[in-house]
C-alpha cells in the first residue's frame, strides 16, 4: 500500500493533463495515477518522466491507465484499478475533454448532428466526470471511516507536500472553462458541460464539506494546447489573444501551477470556489 499522497488525473496524456501530472510529482511524496485514451505513445512518455522524478523513492509510484472516459463501462471500474495498484485514492483530478462545434446558427447543422455532438460532449466532460466523482467520493469516505490510521499515516509522511493535506479525507479539482460564465457561440455543447460540470462541483462540496472532502472548479480561459490550437492559429487568432490582459494566452504549466496548490495546499475553507 501506498504511503504518498496517490492522485488521479484524467486525459494525463497530453495538454494541461500532462502538465498537471508533472507539476504534482515535482512534489514530494505524491504517487500519479493517470489515465490516456487514443495518445498511447504520449502516456509512455509521461510515465517515464514522473518515474524519472521519482528517482529512488520506493514509496511512490506511478501508472497509467486506458480509460475513455465517455464511456460509463470503463469509468466504473477506473478508481478500482487505481485503488488496486496504489492502496488507496486521495485526490481526483477531472481534466480529460472534449471540444465541438455544432453551430446552430449553420443551416448545414442537421438536429442530428447537433444532438450527437451534444450527448458526446456530455458524455466526456460531464458523465465520465460525475461517475468517477462518485467513485472517488466513496473511496475518500471508505478510507475515512475504516482505516483512519492509513490515511493518517499518509498524510504524515506527506507533510513536506502540505501540512493541510492532513485534515482532508480527499480532494476533487474538476477543470471546467470560462465558456461556462459566457457561453460559446457556436460550441454550445462544450460550455453546458463545462457549466453543469461547474454546479455539480459546488452542489458537492456543499453536501460533503462536513465529511473534510473538498471539491474545487479551475475555470481558464484560453490555454495553449492541441484543442486551442485551430482558435489561436486560425484567422481569429490575434482577437483570442487580445481578450486575454497580457495579450497572450496562458500555458499548461500556469494552469497545472493552479490545480496542484488546490490538490496539495489550498485550504479546506476554499472548498466550493473557482479558480479563473
Ligand atoms: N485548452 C484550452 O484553451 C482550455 C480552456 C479551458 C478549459 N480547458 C479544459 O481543459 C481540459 C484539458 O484540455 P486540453 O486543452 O489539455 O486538451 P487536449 O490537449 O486536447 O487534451 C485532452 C486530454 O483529454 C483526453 N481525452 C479526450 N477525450 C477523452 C476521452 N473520451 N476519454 C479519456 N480521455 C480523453 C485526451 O486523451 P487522449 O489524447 O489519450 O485521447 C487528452 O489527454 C479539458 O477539460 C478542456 O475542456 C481547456
Amino acid at each position: 500500500m501506498s504511503s504518498s499522497i496517490v492522485v488521479l488525473v484524467t486525459g494525463g496524456s497530453r495538454g494541461i493533463g500532462r502538465a498537471v501530472c508533472l507539476e504534482l510529482a515535482r512534489a514530494p511524496n505524491v504517487s500519479v495515477a493517470f489515465t490516456f485514451n487514443r495518445s498511447q505513445d504520449e502516456a509512455n512518455d509521461v510515465l517515464q518522466q514522473l518515474t524519472q522524478f521519482s528517482g529512488a523513492d520506493n514509496n511512490r509510484k506511478h501508472s497509467a491507465h486506458r480509460c475513455d472516459v465517455g464511456d460509463d463501462a470503463q469509468c466504473r471500474t477506473l478508481v478500482a484499478a487505481v485503488v488496486a495498484e496504489h492502496g488507496r485514492l486521495d485526490a481526483l483530478v477531472n481534466n480529460a475533454g472534449i471540444a465541438e462545434e455544432h453551430d446552430l446558427g449553420n443551416n448545414e447543422v442537421s438536429l442530428e448532428h447537433f444532438m450527437v455532438t451534444m450527448r458526446k460532449i456530455m458524455d466526456v466532460n460531464f458523465f465520465g466526470a460525475s461517475s468517477l466523482t462518485f467513485q472517488a467520493v466513496r473511496q475518500f469516505q471508505l478510507q475515512s471511516s475504516s482505516t483512519s490510521s492509513t490515511l493518517n499515516s499518509a498524510s504524515t509522511t506527506a507533510t513536506s507536500a502540505s501540512s493541510s493535506f492532513s485534515t482532508a479525507a480527499g480532494r476533487i479539482v474538476n477543470i471546467t472553462s470560462r465558456a461556462a460564465y459566457r457561453g460559446e457561440h457556436t460550441a454550445p455543447g462544450y460550455a453546458s458541460s463545462k457549466a453543469a460540470l461547474s454546479i455539480f462541483g459546488q452542489s458537492l462540496a456543499r453536501r460533503l464539506g462536513k465529511d473534510n472532502i473538498a471539491i474545487f472548479s479551475v475555470a481558464p480561459g484560453w490555454v495553449e494546447t492541441e484543442m486551442a490550437k485551430d482558435a489561436v492559429y486560425g484567422p481569429g487568432g490575434a482577437e483570442v489573444l487580445a481578450q486575454h490582459p497580457l495579450g497572450r494566452i496562458a500555458q499548461p504549466e500556469e494552469v497545472a501551477n493552479q490545480v496542484a496548490y488546490l490538490v496539495l495546499q489550498a485550504p479546506l475553507a476554499m472548498t466550493g470556489t473557482t479558480v479563473l
